[in-house]
This record gives C-alpha cells, structure tokens and sequence, in this order.
C-alpha cells in the first residue's frame, strides 16, 4: 500500500510578526516548509499534499520548489486542523493507502519516528497519533490513555483542570488510512472552545466507531513547532548543534563548532578542517583534507580535496576549486573555476573566469566582469603569472605561461608564453620629494594651511 503525506501549513503565523509567511522563514537556509516536507519524505510519500492559505501563491511556489509533484492546496478560511486536512480530499481522491499529516513549521520530526508510527499501523491501529512528554505542557493538547489505548485527544483550552495535570501531548502528527480519516473528520464538529474543527477529535470518533487508535511517542525536542522568531532562533541553534555533531562524527575537524554555521545541505568530507566562524550558505561541498580558515563565508561552492581557503575569504555562487587550490585572505571568487593547485592569495576578486592548473594570481588582482549591463568571461590558462594589481578587463585570455607584469591593465588576449606589460614608464626626479615635502612644511609653518 502507498503512502500519503499531507502538510498543514495554512496558519498565519501571526506571532511571527512579519509579512513572510511563517512556512517561508529559514532555517539553516532552507524554508521551515522544506524542511518539512523533508521530514516527511521520510515515510515515502508517494502523493504529497500541501494546504496553504489563501493568497499565499509564494508558498505553493515553494512546496513546487521542494517537488513538482507536490500539490498545494488552498484552505480559503482557516477552520481548523481537521478543517485543513479536508482541503487535501480531492487531491486524494484516486489515492488508497495511509496518509501522514505534519505540520508545516515542524521540522525536526526524525524518520525513525515516522517508521514507528507505520510500525503502530501495521500492527493493527486505525489511527496512530505521535505524542510525547512535555516537560512544560502548557497549552498542548493532551492524549488520554486508557493503558495502551488513545481515548481521545482534549484541546488545552477544553481540559478539565484534571486533564490539564496530563504530560503526555499531542504533537499533531497523525496516521490513517485515508478514507477512513477523511469519512472520521466528516463526523468532527466545531462545538468547542475555539469553534473549529479539530483534526484532534478523530481519535474520539474512531473509539465511538469501534476502531482503535495509540499514540507512538518520540522526544520532545522533535516535536518543536516554531511560532515565533525567538523559537525559529531556538530551532535554528538546535538545527546547527546537530549538523555540527553529524560533521564531527563523519570525520570532518571543527575547531570551535559552536562559531561555524552550516546549510541544511552543507557536505563535508573526511578530514576537512574548519577553523573558527566559518559560515556555510547553501550549496557547499567541500572535499576531503580541505582545510577552511576562519572567518570565511561560502556558498554554492565546491572546495577540491586539500585546498586551503581563508582566513577572511568570500566563495561565492559557482566557485568550483580543484585540488589543492589556495584562494587567501581578502579574496572574493564567484562563478570560476579556479584549476588545481592554483593560488589567489590576497585581496584579489575573480568573478566569471577559470584560472587554469598552477596558475598564481598576484595580490589585489580584479577580473573586471561587469561593464554596467553584461557580464563578460576571463579566461587564464596553466600555469600562468598574474602580476599583482593586475586588471582583466574582460572578455580576455591569457594564454598558459603568459605573465602580466604588476599594475597592468590587461584589455587584449595575451599569447602563450607572453608577458603582458601596461604601465607608463618610471621616471626619478631626484631631490624632488625632499624639495616637495620642504615647502609643504614651511607652507603649515606661516600657518596658511591646516592639517
Ligand atoms: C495543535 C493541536 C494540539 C497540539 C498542537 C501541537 C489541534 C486541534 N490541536 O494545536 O493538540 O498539541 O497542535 O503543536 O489540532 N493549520 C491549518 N489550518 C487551520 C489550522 C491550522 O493549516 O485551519 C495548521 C497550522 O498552520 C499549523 C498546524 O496546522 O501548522 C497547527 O495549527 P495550530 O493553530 O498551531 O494548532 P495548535 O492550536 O497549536
Ligand atoms: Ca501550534
């Protein structure tokens, strides 16, 4: 049998106090929805259903993002979780099987949970709903058991003070079979203190059904929902201690885990070392033995094995280095390859380009890419010798073993082989200076001048 998964994600999100929607905020730089929606991937969905609110044609867009298959649904009034649930019928009218419901600003639910709740299923729950101990329950929904049987599920608002003493919550993860869950919601009313339809009554309906219902519990931690920036911060840090501990268990040496940030996708191999306060943005892999110094930031880069990068370096979008390239303090490199074992050591931005195998670019180097509306291509072959304050006006090549001389203002190809030389000609005016700085002073002195 197929599986199912619908995501709630319909809720404003007005504690969050912004125009984004809730589901659109990050986390490790990917949107809470994809985060998810990736939870959920877990139970290999082979349908996925998002329910968003009206106007929020940005968040079917992402759900899109995540998976073209995945199919955003409006729920055009906000009634209710099971209300929510409802708005997913029709998508899955030719589906049979088990649907899962998240929610959308739950992230942190683990697939091993996920594979107990279809465990709980299979051994012959109708209904399986994920509960879990709370340390502070608060406004909760609470689960009340019956030994290993599910009662009912009473909202915070509608507990006696007896039902409030109840740790065990609700998490809002449920599973079922879909038309069974869809005809059970079909029976929910909204007399309740909120006068919405509550997914949480099914487990209710299903006792008076005959049908049997338990909740499978995980650590509260996975359950973390995020109403709020101080809790996205929360999440957010939560998030990064575990990516940290996943790196260092893969080998990866971080100095000082706590000051780097990672992406939800950042991969690094074996023996990579990561000095303190590095930032990874989205997109980065970085090979095996690479050592990345401190202060660095890079995104959607590919570090090769055993390069060096940093301190103080900037990789941008398309940064591709290969083995044992060197890229230094104050370098800025975006959308170019640099080859293996090239070197750009200091102050040099290169953007648009590939510097081939060997190649050394000499301090304060600038690919001049961008003439105001275009963007335009600087091709630097093997081991070539970039003098330092060397300008590439691009387009322009150089050949393998060509140098430029420092200061040159590279606006033709160079040949192979050749030196590029662009600067005017030194000329020693002696004495001049000492003359110079005399009158100056003397200037200051009858005070015609301030400092
Ligand atoms: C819900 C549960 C509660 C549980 C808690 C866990 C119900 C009735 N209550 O309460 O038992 O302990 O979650 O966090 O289910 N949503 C929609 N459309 C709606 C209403 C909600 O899409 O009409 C979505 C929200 O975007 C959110 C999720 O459903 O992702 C939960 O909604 P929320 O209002 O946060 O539910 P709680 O009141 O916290
Ligand atoms: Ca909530």
């Amino acid at each position: 049998m197929g599986r199912a998964l619908i995501l709630l994600a319909a809720g404003q999100g007005t504690r969050m106090n912004s125009d984004l929607p809730k589901v659109l905020h990050t986390l490790a730089g990917a949107p809470l929805l994809h985060h998810a929606l990736n939870a959920g991937s877990a139970a290999e969905p082979e349908r996925t259903v998002v329910v968003i609110g009206p106007n929020q044609s940005d968040v079917a867009a992402a759900a899109q993002g995540f998976g073209e298959d995945v199919v955003p649904v409006e729920q055009a009034e906000r009634l209710g979780t099971g209300h929510a649930v409802l708005q997913a019928r029709a998508a899955l009218a030719d589906f049979a099987g088990d649907v899962f419901v998240l929610y959308g600003d739950t992230p942190f639910i683990k697939p091993q949970t996920l594979t107990r709740m279809a465990e709980a299923r299979a051994a012959g729950s109708d209904v399986v709903v994920l509960g879990f101990e709370a340390r502070d329950p608060g406004r909760y929904g609470r689960l009340v058991m019956a030994g290993s049987r599910l009662e009912r599920i009473v909202e915070y608002k509608d507990a006696t003070e007896a039902e409030r003493k109840i740790n065990l919550c609700n998490s809002g993860v449920v599973c079922a079979d879909a038309s069974a869950l869809f005809s059970l919601i079909d029976e929910v009313g909204n007399d309740n203190a909120s006068g919405e339809y509550y997914l949480t009554d099914i487990v209710a309906v299903a006792a008076k059904r005959g049908l049997s219902a338990t909740a499978v519990t995980c650590d509260e931690a996975e359950t973390l929902g995020i109403n709020s920036r101080a809790e996205l911060a929360a999440a957010e840090s939560q998030f990064q201690n575990e990516m940290r501990l996943a790196a260092m268990e893969d080998g990866v040496t971080l100095v000082a885990p706590d000051t780097v940030f990672f992406s939800y996708d950042t991969v690094l191999g074996r023996d990579a070392v990561v000095e303190p306060n590095v930032v990874f943005g989205p997109g980065v892999t970085v090979e095996t033995g690479a050592r990345i110094r401190a202060f660095s930031h890079i995104e959607g880069a590919h570090v090769g094995a055993d390069a060096i990068v940093g301190p103080y370096a900037r990789l941008r979008p398309g940064s591709e280095l290969g083995n044992g390239a060197r890229i230094g303090n104050f370098v800025e490199v975006k959308a170019a390859e640099i080859g293996e074992g090239a070197k750009v050591n200091h102050l040099s931005y290169v953007g648009d380009a590939t510097v081939g195998a060997g190649s050394n670019i000499g301090a304060g180097t600038i690919t001049c890419n961008y003439d105001g509306v275009f963007k335009h291509q600087t091709t630097i072959g093997a081991d070539v010798f970039v003098g330092s304050n060397t300008l590439l006006i691009a387009p322009v090549e150089l050949g393998d073993r060509s140098m430029t001389a420092s200061g040159t203002v590279v606006t033709d190809d160079v040949p192979r082989g050749a030196m590029a030389l662009s600067r005017v000609r030194q000329e020693n005016k002696p004495g001049l200076a000492e003359k110079f700085m005399k009158r100056l002073r003397a200037l200051k002195a009858r005070g015609a001048k301030k400092e």
